[in-house]
């Protein structure tokens, strides 16, 4: 990725944030009431890279966003902030401008909140799909989780959990993977046959546990999964689900999790995302792609 900067944004350089930010990049969430997240923070400044704007009063930050990299398949843009005191003087635009110049050909995708949304369309992005989030404590149902053999993550199994992984989201993830086992609290394996067919792992954010990635062969072992994650913690759970699954998404309803916001899949350069979205359940983090 070329790297020009500064540049600037609003008469403000872009400079490249570092994980010496992290508490200016969560009071910046604070500030738009998302989770303050140092933790995702951590993983996406040292897995990607953040770039943001100063705030010229001292303030910390003005405006955040990140970028993931997965070579030339994908690369995904994230935590689009921008201080609500400085809203709608066009700082965002700016910033995206910037980087999606530095993502030179290479597709672009994100995850839009509708308050973003307006923007990356004018942007050139289109929508091509949705997320739908789930939250609350999981009560597990009756129904079995169909013999799926399901067990706490090894060492070992990174190496097949890689390959799995990068089948099914179309693009090497190994500089995500490799931090998982830090990053997360618990990861599940589903096997059968010795067969590799599915991970989850679930990760803290503020009182709750995230359920992503996702990764099943089917509805019955992402069911599987998020039932073993479930027993591991007494924290609720969240989840943004692909839209396309409403058979998980009635699930999670059954046992016990509300629907929430819903965010717009959104690609710039690339008419859908790779991959096989029929075994992508959820993703690692929406800021991830
Ligand atoms: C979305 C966000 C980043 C926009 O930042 P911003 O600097 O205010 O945006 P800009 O001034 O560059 O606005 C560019 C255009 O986007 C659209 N837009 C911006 N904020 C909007 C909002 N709240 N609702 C609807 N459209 C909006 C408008 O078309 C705007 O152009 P206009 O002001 O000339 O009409 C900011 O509102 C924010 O941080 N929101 C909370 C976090 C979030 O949702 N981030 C997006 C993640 S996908």
């Amino acid at each position: 990725m070329p790297s020009s900067l500064p540049r600037p944004v609003a008469g403000l350089p872009i400079r490249r944030l570092t994980p010496d930010d992290l508490v200016a990049c969560a009071d910046l969430c604070e500030d738009r009431g998302w989770p303050r997240d140092e933790h995702r923070w951590r993983l996406l400044l040292t897995a990607g890279i953040g770039y943001g704007v100063d705030d010229p009063e001292g303030k910390g930050l003005m405006a955040s966003c990140v970028v993931t990299t997965y070579g030339s398949r994908l690369t995904a843009i994230g935590m689009l902030l921008v201080a609500e005191r400085y809203a709608r003087q066009g700082v965002a635009r700016q910033l995206m401008n910037h980087v999606i110049a530095a993502c030179a050909d290479v597709p672009v995708s994100l995850y839009a909140t509708a308050a973003g949304q307006p923007l990356y369309e004018q942007l050139g992005f289109s929508a091509v799909g949705r997320s739908q989030r789930v939250t609350g404590f999981f009560r597990p149902t009756d129904e079995s989780p169909d013999g799926v053999h399901v067990r706490p993550a090894t060492a070992e199994d990174l190496h097949a959990m890689v390959r799995l992984d990068s089948d099914v989201f179309g693009a090497d993830r190994t500089h995500l993977l490799a931090r998982l086992p830090a990053y997360a609290d618990h990861i599940r394996v589903a096997r059968t046959e010795g067969e590799l067919i599915g991970y989850a792992a679930a990760w803290p954010s503020e009182q709750t546990h995230v359920v992503g990635p996702l990764i099943a062969r089917d509805t019955a072992t992402a069911r599987a999964l998020v039932s073993s994650l479930a027993e591991a913690t007494d924290r609720p759970l969240r989840a943004d689900i692909d839209a396309r699954h409403t058979g998980l998404l009635e699930w999670f309803e059954k046992c016990g999790l509300r629907l929430g916001s819903t965010t717009t899949v959104m690609t710039l350069g690339a008419s859908d995302l790779p991959g096989d979205w029929t075994r992508r359940h959820a993703p690692l983090t929406v800021a991830t792609g």
